[in-house]
């Protein structure tokens, strides 16, 4: 699922409130200011909010992270590879060592490694370049499909919205959301 909308219209709050009524975090900043929240019981939720919540690193290298989560190497190395991290050198990088974009890349694989069954992205690809983001987005989505995780990303740009072929776009505009059918995707896809 993506979501899309204007800059301030509310699209990290969504990811925030529905986050916050799995968590049950009982502080304003995730909960509605009125109605009810939702969620399927089984929900396993993993997040990536940029600069307000994301995964630790300390100083192991990114596949002893992965593998501290996974606790299966095979699995391990086949996440790094999937977010595009697939190189033998990044494999024992530390995550302070790395660029923007690869860093983005080794938040994914920390989220991934979680095993959610929901997981909630914002700004979805900001620092990848045009082809590595949708590379990342083609991957992840077929991950996602083949595992059943229900991902749910923000994201601006066309043509990674178009790799992800999502199969609900959602529209967000200052306290409403609604879904994007048929033609209205299509336009806003530019096709
Ligand atoms: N708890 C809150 N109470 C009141 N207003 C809030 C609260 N949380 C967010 N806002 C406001 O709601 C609006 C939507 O913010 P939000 O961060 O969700 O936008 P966004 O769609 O993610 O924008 P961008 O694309 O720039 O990231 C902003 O004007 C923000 O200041
Ligand atoms: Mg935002």
């Amino acid at each position: 699922m993506v979501v899309v909308g204007a800059s301030g219209a509310g699209k990290t709050t969504l990811l925030r409130l529905i986050y916050g009524a799995i968590k049950g975090i009982n502080e304003d900043k995730f909960r509605p200011t009125s109605g009810k929240i939702i969620i399927p019981e089984n929900a396993r939720v993993s997040i990536l909010l940029p600069g307000e919540i994301e995964p630790r690193f300390g100083d192991e290298s990114l596949l002893e992270h992965v593998y501290n989560k996974t606790r299966d190497e095979s699995l391990a190395v086949e996440i790094l590879n999937k977010v595009g991290l697939s190189d033998a050198v990044l494999y024992r990088a530390k995550f302070w060592e790395l660029s923007t974009g690869q860093k983005e890349r080794a938040k994914l694989a920390s989220l991934l490694a979680e095993r959610p069954n929901l997981l909630l992205i914002d700004e979805f690809a900001a620092h990848l370049d045009t082809l590595t983001a949708m590379r990342v987005a083609a991957k992840l989505s077929r991950l996602a499909r083949q595992a059943g995780i229900t991902l749910i990303l923000v994201t601006h740009r066309a043509e990674i919205i178009k790799v992800l072929n999502p199969d609900k776009l959602i529209f967000v505009g200052y306290g409403t959301a609604r879904e994007a059918k048929g033609e209205e995707m299509k336009r806003f896809l530019g096709e």
